[in-house]
């Protein structure tokens, strides 16, 4: 009998995912200055598509130079990135597995641009060199129409899908978040409103690329660390709208998927969604699902598959070693050693460094 990770996984539109083991998005800062595939961005996903993985999302992928969040980010914002994305494409298909692409835009935790021009948000934060300005509505239509352009970019290398970076506190998030959100414009305020560009993004996102392609997007369904103003029962809602708008998949991080929600400390995020959302949605939970178990809990939950993130960089090939035959995940301290082999670039390693107990000399 097939193991229900193993099944495949279809789409709202119909497209098949092999399996139901996603790499998660990980920033690495592993690109190139200007945005483009490098031989290790490269490398560190074909270990993981080669290992079993059937749906590879790079890491959060800038669609516009004012939105990039760190030096050595892989970007999607113009066209002469698309050979770069034609090489990924190939590489990952090759193994059978998709490429989704998270598009991103770091909004107020973004770095300054090379001419110097400050972040911007809904709403200003900070003052003198931190400061965040505050977004115009000529800001909106240029990113939405920004996330556009970098799903049909992604199309025509031949990629999967995209998946909106609606979390962890970056551009669309603030515009839901009410900690983050002060506007009292169209784009702040009720639900509707601070759901405008998270749904103009999907909207035209999906208008940008054929049927066949795959749009989902990633939410943060409630409070985690600071990202802060959020409510699931709201999230919720969005996810639902969401779906009306064209979503192939709803994907919520959940940091810590053992734990059930805040608001509803009975009931796991993952039920609250699925009981919510039309049945072909496929839902995927992340956060620290390390073991089989783990994984098959979140199915139980309601998840239809499950993204792994520093468990797949422990274990470049955890489907097949783990998952098909039997073997216990390789769990931290890894050594810079340990992760050279993994496929982890020295730039890669030292980013991991700022996760407490990952990397030991
Ligand atoms: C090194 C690293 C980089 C990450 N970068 C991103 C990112 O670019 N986009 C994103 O949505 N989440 C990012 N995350 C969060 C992961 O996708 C994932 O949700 C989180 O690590 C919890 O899963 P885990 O316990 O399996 O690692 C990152 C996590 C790590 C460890």
């Amino acid at each position: 009998m097939t193991h229900p990770l193993l099944k495949p996984m279809y789409f709202a539109n119909g497209v098949e995912a092999p399996n139901r083991i996603w790499l998660a998005p990980m920033t690495n800062q592993q690109s190139h200055d200007d945005g483009a595939l490098s031989e290790d961005e490269l490398r560190w996903l074909k270990a993981r598509s080669k290992g079993g993985f059937g749906v590879i999302e790079t890491c959060a992928t800038h669609v516009a130079l004012d939105g990039q969040g760190w030096p050595g980010e892989l970007g999607i914002f113009d066209d002469y990135l698309i050979p770069g994305w034609r090489r990924l494409a190939d590489a990952i298909h090759d193994d059978g597995a998709l490429l989704i692409t998270q598009t991103f835009h770091g909004g107020a935790r973004s770095i300054p641009t090379k001419d110097g021009l400050a972040p911007w948000s809904c709403s200003a934060v900070g003052e003198g060199e931190n400061a965040v300005r505050q977004g115009t509505p000529e800001d909106f239509e240029r990113t939405i129409e920004a996330f556009a352009q970098a799903a049909r970019r992604v199309a025509e290398a031949g990629g999967d899908g995209v998946e909106l970076h609606g979390a962890h506190a970056y551009l669309v998030c603030q515009f839901l978040s009410t900690a983050m959100n002060r506007r009292t414009d169209e784009w702040g305020g009720s639900l509707e409103n601070r759901a405008r560009m998270i749904r103009q993004v999907m909207q035209a996102t999906r208008a940008a690329v054929p049927d066949d392609f795959v749009v989902g997007v990633r939410l943060s369904p409630e409070n985690y660390s600071s990202t802060r103003g959020l409510d699931i029962d709201e999230s919720i809602t969005v996810a639902q709208w969401l779906c009306e708008d064209g979503a192939d998949f709803i994907h919520i991080s959940l940091w810590d998927a053992r734990e059930n929600s805040k608001k509803y400390p009975d009931a796991h995020p993952a039920r609250l969604f699925r009981d919510a959302l039309p049945s072909q949605v496929p839902l995927i939970t992340a956060g620290y699902i390390w073991s089989v178990d783990d994984a098959l809990r979140q199915l139980d939950h309601g998840a239809d598959a499950v993204a792994l993130g520093r468990a797949a960089i422990a274990n470049p090939a955890w489907p097949q070693r783990v998952v098909q035959d039997g073997r216990a995940p390789t769990r931290p301290p890894l050594t810079p050693g340990q992760l050279g082999d993994r496929a982890l670039s020295d730039r890669f390693v030292d980013y991991m460094r700022r996760w407490p107990g990952f990397v030991e000399d």
